[in-house]
C-alpha cells in the first residue's frame, strides 16, 4: 500500500470501508440463492436477514487482514462473504423467542416476525450451510478455524453461555469467557482466515488471531455499553433489553466507564499483536480504532 493511500484512509475511513461494504454486498449477491428460485420464502428469508443492513464487520476484517498479508485479487470473498452468512445466521437465532426474543434487528423487524418462526430457524440453517459450501474449497487448516469458531467451544457455546447466565449473578471473569466465545471467536476466525488465504507465514497468521481476540472481546463489550446507554435509532435494535433479561454483561458487572475503559485497554493490547510486513498498512489498526469508537 503506498503512502498517498495511507495518508487517505486517516483523512476517510468511512469512505474506505464504505467501499470494502459494497464490495462485500455485491459478492454476498452473488453467492445467495436469487430470490426467485424454489422454495422462493427460504431464499427471500435469507436475503432479507442478510441485505437488511449490517456494518459487515467480519468480511471486512478477513479483507484487511488479507491485504495487510499481501493477498491479491478475488479470492478472498467467498471466504469473507461466508463470515457474514454465518453471523447473520447467528443473529437471525439470536433473535427468536427462545433466545433473546427481539423485534428489530438492523432497523427492521426480525425475521421471525415477518416470515414465523419455522422460517427463520430455517434460513439460519440454510445460511450456516451455505457458508460450508463456499468455504470447503479453501481446505482443512481454513475449515477447521471456522468450525472451531463456530462451534461448541466458540459463538455456539457462548450463546448457551449467554443464556445459561440470564438472571444469574456472573462474575467477570464468566462474563468475559462467554463474550469471547460468542463473539470473539468469529471475528478472530475471520482475521486467521484472511491472512491463511493470503498464504502469511504461521506467525504472522497467530498475530491477526489474537488481534481478533481482543478486538473482538472490545467489540462485545462495546456492544453492551451501547445496548445499555445507546439509542434504538442508530443501533437499528432496541436497547435496555439486556438489563431486562438480567444479561450478563460488563456494564452489569462493573458499570459503563469501567467498561468503556477496559474496551479501550485492549483495543491497544490488539494493536500490539501485528506487525505487518512492509510496515505500511495502517487500515487494522484504523478499523480497530473505529471500531470502539462506533456510537
Ligand atoms: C451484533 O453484531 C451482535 C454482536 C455480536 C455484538 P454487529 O454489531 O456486527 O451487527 P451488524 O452485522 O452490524 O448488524
Ligand atoms: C448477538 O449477541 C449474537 C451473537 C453474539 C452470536 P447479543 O444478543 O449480545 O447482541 P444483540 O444485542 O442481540 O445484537
Ligand atoms: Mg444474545
Ligand atoms: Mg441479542
Amino acid at each position: 500500500m503506498n503512502q498517498t493511500a495511507a495518508q487517505s484512509v486517516s483523512v476517510d475511513l468511512q469512505a474506505f470501508l464504505e467501499e470494502k461494504r459494497e464490495l462485500v454486498d455485491r459478492w454476498l449477491d452473488r453467492f445467495l440463492p436469487p430470490e426467485g428460485e424454489p422454495p422462493m420464502v427460504l431464499h427471500q428469508a435469507m436475503r432479507y436477514s442478510v441485505f437488511a443492513g449490517g456494518k459487515r464487520i467480519r468480511p471486512i476484517l478477513a479483507i484487511l487482514s488479507f491485504e495487510a498479508s499481501g493477498g491479491k485479487g478475488d479470492v478472498i470473498f467467498a471466504p469473507a462473504c461466508v463470515m457474514e452468512l454465518v453471523h447473520t445466521f447467528s443473529l437471525v437465532h439470536d433473535d427468536l423467542p427462545c433466545m433473546d426474543d427481539d423485534d428489530l434487528r438492523r432497523g427492521k423487524p426480525t425475521l421471525h416476525k415477518l416470515f414465523g418462526e419455522g422460517v427463520a430457524v430455517l434460513a439460519g440453517d440454510a445460511l450456516s450451510a451455505l457458508a460450508f459450501e463456499l468455504l470447503a474449497p479453501f481446505g482443512p487448516e481454513v475449515l477447521t478455524t471456522f468450525t472451531k469458531a463456530l462451534g461448541p467451544r466458540g459463538m455456539l457455546g457462548g450463546q448457551v453461555g449467554d443464556l445459561k447466565s440470564e438472571g444469574k449473578k456472573v462474575t467477570l471473569s464468566q462474563v468475559e469467557e462467554i463474550h469471547k466465545m460468542k463473539t470473539a471467536a468469529l471475528i478472530a476466525a475471520s482475521l486467521k482466515i484472511g491472512a491463511l488465504v493470503a498464504g502469511a507465514p504461521k506467525e504472522e497468521v497467530e498475530g491477526f488471531f489474537r488481534f481478533g481476540e481482543k478486538l473482538g472481546l472490545a467489540f462485545q463489550i462495546v456492544d453492551d455499553v451501547l445496548e445499555a446507554t445507546g439509542n434504538d435509532l442508530a443501533l437499528g435494535k432496541v436497547t435496555g433489553g439486556d438489563r431486562r433479561k438480567e444479561k450478563a454483561t460488563y456494564p452489569s458487572v462493573i458499570g459503563v466507564e469501567k467498561s468503556k475503559t477496559i474496551a479501550r485497554r485492549l483495543v491497544e493490547e490488539a494493536k500490539s499483536e501485528i506487525v505487518f510486513p512492509d510496515g505500511n498498512y495502517p487500515y487494522l489498526s484504523l478499523a480497530a480504532d473505529y471500531i470502539v469508537a462506533r456510537v
